[in-house]
């Protein structure tokens, strides 16, 4: 038997199902600043400050990245080691990702958050996609 819904209507189907190829209205443009919390910091002074830690957050999220494919791609006879390493230092770029990223939006700026914006923005060269030779090798002596 059906519940009857309150106002008569028959309740609207809810779905677990991602809804795909949805689309937000922007309501801030990348590199400009919003008022809307009080700061004493003067508008020209918040750009330059964000567009700074953008920068960094790029990077950032560059290294982090770095991490987690060395992470992944570590092998030889110290795998397990330099598997755990790469992690550690992967989730400690994750805590300074969010960081920054909060710090620009505190400041009234848009923390980059998309990954193919990060490979435009960052400094930190590209590297291969199949896995690299370690630049460093462990010898038991
Ligand atoms: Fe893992």
């Amino acid at each position: 038997m059906a519940r009857n819904h309150p106002n008569n209507k028959t309740p609207e189907r809810v779905s677990a199902q991602p809804r795909f190829h949805q689309h937000a209205a922007e309501i801030q443009a990348y590199g400009t600043v919003s008022h809307l919390l009080p700061l004493d910091l003067e508008e020209p002074v918040r750009l330059e400050m964000t567009a700074q830690l953008n920068q960094l957050l790029a990077d950032t999220m560059t290294l982090r990245d770095l991490y987690k494919k060395s992470h992944w791609q570590a092998a030889g006879p110290t795998f397990y080691q330099l598997h755990l390493l790469f992690d550690k230092h992967s989730n400690e770029q994750v805590e300074l990702v969010d960081s920054i990223a909060e710090r620009i939006q505190l400041l009234g700026g848009v923390s980059i958050a998309m990954a193919p914006d990060v490979a435009e923005t960052t400094r930190i060269g590209r590297p291969p996609r199949g896995r690299e030779r370690f630049p460093f090798s462990c010898h038991a002596s």
